[in-house]
């Protein structure tokens, strides 16, 4: 077995995961910008669908209700992601209650899970007991696994997997569970769940492509014995009664939908020209750039010193990986100040190195 990273540790038995938005972080251990920070250490949509705008116009009874997700929330559901979606408070709620379930039905698993990656999955199965393989993907479907874990697009690579490979993975264990959270950004890409299989768990997020992190809500897609089972660990009213409202508002919402898509295919574009132009070379999603250099850690602290805030990530397992993910600025300031810190820091660092 590999341990996880930030898994429980001596001096901890929790999971110590690292996210972005940590800029509690940066204001410890940076001065102040003058400027103030530039958070781009998400892979959140810096333009989220206008929920403050829509939450003005909700009733009282929602405030008041228990959150029953009703048949209109769950035909809206089903509408945007297929067949067989149930609500859930963000995909994060799944990953931490999917292991538990797992031990009550099966005991304890075998599980694959493609690194890096969100770190959460490979922490989540660990701190439940189960035995965990942290794998790059052209290893995600070699030995004996009864759970394989993966993300298209991943985060931090932007690695895709289609669906060929996903049916021919989900062939080769007995769940394979899908992290579709950054999906929702791509029109063209399919997700896995419209092949319906039996065995495989499908994860979406409201978090990302709608910006809307703040309001909890995922969607998980599944078999009925699966969303039994989750329900039944997530207990009733997970999500609160306006989350469920505005997200309904926002799936329905397919004008904003397609305005976003496109905005987005340009700014990552733009992103990806500006790194470019610096002799960085990023992968990535219409969300989030990034850029694998030895030299990470001096990018990701140069530009800290300049007030922008990305994610750094320096990984051992299951490979030594040093990478900085950078998020879509919000607007064209934001592109001109990386820009100006990028050239700076060129004459600092040889990112090529
Ligand atoms: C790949 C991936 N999956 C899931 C999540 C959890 O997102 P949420 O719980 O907001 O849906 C994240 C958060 O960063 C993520 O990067």
């Amino acid at each position: 077995m590999i341990l996880p990273p930030h898994a429980a540790t001596a001096a901890s038995p929790w999971p110590q995961v690292p996210h972005g938005a940590d800029l509690a972080r940066a204001r410890r251990l940076y001065d102040a910008p003058a400027a103030g920070w530039l958070d781009l250490s998400t892979g959140i949509n810096p333009r989220p669908w206008p929920a403050a705008e829509a939450a003005a116009r909700l009733g009282a009874a929602v405030w008041r209700d228990l959150p029953t997700p009703d048949a209109e929330v769950l035909a809206a559901f089903e509408a945007h992601y297929g067949a067989g979606a149930w609500p859930v408070p963000g995909s994060q709620a799944v990953i931490q209650a999917l292991p538990r379930v797992w031990r009550r039905l099966h005991g304890s698993a075998r599980c694959r899970v493609l690194a890096p990656g969100y770190g959460e999955h490979a922490a989540r199965w660990a701190l439940e007991g189960h035995a965990v393989t942290l794998c790059e993907g052209h290893e995600l479907g070699e030995g004996e696994a009864d759970v394989r874990v993966l993300a298209s697009p991943n985060n931090p690579t932007g690695e895709r997997f289609d669906l060929p490979q996903l049916q021919a993975l989900a062939a080769r264990c007995r769940l394979l569970v899908v992290d579709e959270a950054f999906l929702d950004a791509e029109a063209a890409a399919a997700s896995l769940a419209c092949l319906a299989l039996p065995n495989t768990l499908v994860l979406r997020s409201l978090g990302k492509f709608y910006g809307l992190a703040g309001l909890r809500v995922g969607a998980v897609l599944a078999a009925p014995h699966w969303l039994d089972a989750l329900r039944a660990e997530m207990g009733p009213w997970s999500v609160n009664g306006p989350g469920l409202q505005l997200a309904v508002a926002a799936l329905r919402d397919t004008g904003w939908q397609q305005d976003a898509r496109r905005w987005l295919a340009a700014a990552s574009l733009q992103l990806a020209g500006l790194l470019e132009a610096h002799g960085l070379h990023p992968t990535g999603s219409a969300l989030f750039c990034t850029v694998r250099t030895p030299r990470a850690r001096a990018l990701h602290e140069g530009l800290a010193q300049r007030g922008i805030w990305t994610r750094l990530f320096d990984l051992q397992q299951p490979r030594p990986y040093q990478a900085m993910r950078i998020g879509l600025p919000a607007d064209e300031a934001g592109f001109e100040r990386l820009e100006e810190a990028l050239a700076a820091l060129r004459k600092e660092i040889d990112p090529c190195e």
